[in-house]
């Protein structure tokens, strides 16, 4: 039976219905509301508002579970890989053998990345943060591939995913190759997605370079990590921008500028500068906590909380384990994961941040098994935005196909009424 939900505003009732998910969350459907009663709902930051209905990502942050497609991430992160993630958040289903080679085939088709974009890239200072440069490389993108992707043709679509996918990570390694001042690479069609990573970012044309298994693995776990979260800040920009009809590169170009800011994405970057500043000023992790929770200090302890998550962040569980795992493997010794490891210790136990149900979050260790991999701080972001690649398209696909209207919020006016044009 069909729930409703009653509203009364000056003693006029109105009938709302309630729309119920596959996992029983409630909405209550708001979308006629002004219609039948003349206001409408405010909501700053989309606390506590839907934006969409999706079947990609499941999430609950009171009980600290993640879904993709219903397969849970813990399963994922074990026994999948990247690219068979990133087929099934996109297409629905996982592939079989032969549908996998295939994609894995058709992504190659599109890893030559126009000479002339290295032109765009020049025209960048080194000292630019590659957050920055990717965003523009991805948007330039859509000069050279113009044609605007038809949403509702199969095969379009299809060939737009691929493109996207063997693209993106070409430009996204090149930023950092350019902040280096090195030669840019070209992707290797015999070898695998996150081996090229590696290849592109670090090969020089002055020797043989073969990149540690460990560290192939433990990026490919990453990206299956980051490869989609619902309706987050980056996603809701990449809706919200092709709810416009403007095309997918495009898109996903203020995605990734949307991941950017230390509240999202930035905050893997934010973290690990954040304990360089506490170990650099003595290793005091317990003034840094003091300043986090001093109402005058604007300082925040980053990787720390999330605006859904009210428990365990279940991404940071499994990177967790897997930085112990590969700092082990790899021999690292590093005074900085000490310090992690006390300032988490210190906030799990403490009153200010148990009351307000803030976790160590997906950035708080992700920063730190980057640095033992012996990738550049500033590349760290990049690399959550490689991960992210997959739900963005994913999401952007999802929207045009259920023909989602253009995103348009309303607001509430609080500035001066009408006033006379007085000359001075
Ligand atoms: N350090 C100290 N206090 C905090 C923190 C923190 N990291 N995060 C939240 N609080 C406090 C906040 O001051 C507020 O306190 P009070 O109720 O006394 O005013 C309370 O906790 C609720 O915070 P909020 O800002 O209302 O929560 P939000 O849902 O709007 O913000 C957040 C979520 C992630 C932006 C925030 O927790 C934060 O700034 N964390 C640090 C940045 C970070 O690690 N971001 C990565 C998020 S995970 C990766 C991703 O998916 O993007």
């Amino acid at each position: 039976m069909s729930k409703i939900a009653i509203l009364e505003i000056d003693g006029n009732k109105f009938e709302l219905p309630v729309i119920v998910g596959s996992e029983n969350e409630a909405a209550v459907d708001i979308s006629k509301l002004r219609d039948i009663s003349g206001v409408i709902t405010l909501d700053p930051g989309y606390k506590n508002s839907g934006s969409c209905k999706s079947e990609i990502t499941f999430l609950d942050g009171e009980l600290g579970i993640l879904r993709y497609r219903g397969y849970s991430i813990e399963e994922l992160a074990e026994k999948s890989h990247f690219l068979e993630v990133s087929y099934l958040i996109i297409f629905g289903e996982l592939p079989s053998v032969e549908r996998l080679e295939q994609f894995e085939n058709d992504i190659r088709k599109f890893t030559l990345v126009s000479e002339e974009m290295k032109i765009i890239l020049d025209g960048f200072p080194r000292t630019a943060h590659p957050m920055g440069v990717l965003s523009a490389l991805t948007s330039a993108l859509t000069a050279f591939n113009p044609k605007s992707v038809d949403a509702d043709n199969e095969k379009d679509m299809y060939d737009a995913v691929c493109k996207t996918i063997a693209k993106f990570l070409v430009i996204a390694t090149w930023t950092y190759r350019k902040s280096m001042g090195y030669p840019l690479n070209y992707y290797d069609n015999t070898i695998g997605y996150v081996e090229n990573f590696m290849n592109l970012m670090f090969k020089l044309p002055t020797g043989p370079y073969t990149a540690n298994p460990i560290i192939i693995d433990a990026l490919d776990k990453l990206f299956i990590l980051h490869a989609d979260h619902e309706q987050n800040c980056s996603t809701s920009t990449v809706r919200m921008v092709g709810s416009s009809h403007a095309g997918l590169f495009a898109s996903i170009s203020a995605g990734v500028s949307a991941l950017w800011g230390p509240l999202h994405g930035g905050a893997n970057q934010a973290v690990l500068e954040m304990l360089e500043e506490i170990h650099a000023t003595g290793g005091d992790a317990d003034k840094y906590l003091a300043k986090a929770k001093d109402k005058n200090d604007p300082f925040r302890l980053m990787g720390f909380g999330h605006r859904v998550y009210k428990n365990f962040d279940p991404r940071a569980k499994i990177i967790k384990k897997a930085a112990d795992e590969v700092l082990a493997t790899l021999g690292v010794n590093d005074p900085i994961l000490e310090i992690a490891k006390k300032l988490e210790v210190s906030a799990l136990e403490d009153e200010y941040f148990k009351s307000r149900n803030l976790y160590p979050n997906v950035d708080f260790y992700s920063g730190i098994i980057y640095r033992a991999l012996g990738i550049p701080t500033d590349m760290f972001t990049v690399l959550f935005a490689i991960g992210r690649l997959p739900g963005w398209i994913a999401q952007w696909k999802e929207m045009r196909e259920n023909k989602e209207p253009i995103g348009r919020p309303r607001q509430i006016y609080t500035g001066y009424p009408l006033r006379e044009y007085v000359k001075s």
